[in-house]
């Protein structure tokens, strides 16, 4: 099965913090050396990774599909031997729907945890599927969220853009099925970060949330096998209770598309 262990030049978004932070420092850590390009926007901790030997590279993802194109073209010119983008960029915010909501917000974050992840996926499809046709395996790596299965109600948007993006990501596998482009799916349940800091619900949480240093093993060790589905935790519970058969009726639909 081609893992990340085939991998030799990584793309993480979301890599100045939390998950993305930790898994892009894993992946350099990996006998094979892949080499590794950590992306965010802040300049600081973009400077501390380059001080660890990543390759770093400035963005903010909340854009534009024009301005995303440039992106993807200077990742290609730098790094043409890119095969494995992991989407791990996101943010989350808490709305309250019995009151009026700020839209804006609505708007940012769907932007960041779906619009961009589609837009960059689609961008890198060329350069991919050359790739692939020459006979080298490439990762596409959304990471979504245990509440992509099951809501939070306290962040109806943020669960929606996670629904989204994991429903995406199953039609993306099924489509990609017999090449050799191979989705793998993160889907975290709660984890330590940063993620809740904008609401102040971060020590709330941290009483219940699974610490880095227990759940990066696990997400490396699915990434290593290659598993289709990388989760741990409550993610875990509500992937196994409510997902079954659900892959399975995907590829029967395009099956039955392909027959028209
Ligand atoms: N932690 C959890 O409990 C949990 C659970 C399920 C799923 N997830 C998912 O896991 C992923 C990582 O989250 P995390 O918990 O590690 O969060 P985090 O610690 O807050 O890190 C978020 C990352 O996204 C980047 N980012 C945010 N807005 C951006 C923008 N406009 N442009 C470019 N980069 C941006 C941040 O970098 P800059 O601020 O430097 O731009 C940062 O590196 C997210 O997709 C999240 O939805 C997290």
């Amino acid at each position: 099965m081609p893992s990340i262990d085939d991998s030799k030049t990584v793309l993480v978004t979301g890599a100045t913090a939390g998950i993305g932070r930790a898994l892009a420092l894993a992946i350099s850590d990996l006998p094979s050396h892949p080499r590794v390009i950590a992306t965010g926007r802040r300049k600081d901790r973009l400077e501390e990774l380059r001080k660890s030997k990543l390759e770093t590279i400035e963005v903010n993802l909340d854009t534009d599909k024009n301005e995303l194109k440039k992106f993807v073209d200077d990742v290609l010119q730098k790094y043409p031997d890119l095969d494995t983008v992991i989407l791990c960029a996101g943010i989350q915010h808490e709305f309250t729907l019995t009151g009026p909501i700020d839209i804006d917000k609505v708007t940012s974050e769907i932007n960041i945890n779906y619009t961009s992840v589609v837009t960059l996926i689609s961008l890198f499809m060329p350069h991919f599927t050359k790739l692939a046709t020459q006979g080298q395996p490439c990762f596409i790596v959304p990471v979504t969220s245990g509440l992509g299965i099951t809501p939070g109600p306290p962040v109806p948007n943020y669960s929606a853009t996670k629904a989204a993006l994991h429903n995406f990501t199953i039609s993306l596998r099924v489509q990609l099925q017999g090449t050799n482009i191979h989705v793998l799916e993160i889907i975290p349940p709660l984890v330590e970060s940063e993620l809740h800091d904008a609401e102040g619900t971060t020590e709330a949480l941290s009483k219940f949330w699974m610490s880095l240093d227990e759940y990066i093993p696990l997400t490396m060790n699915g990434l290593r096998k290659g598993d289709r589905e990388i989760s741990a935790g409550g993610s875990l519970a509500a992937l196994q209770k409510f997902e079954p058969g659900k892959i399975e009726m995907a590829e029967a639909f395009q099956k039955a598309r392909a027959a028209w």
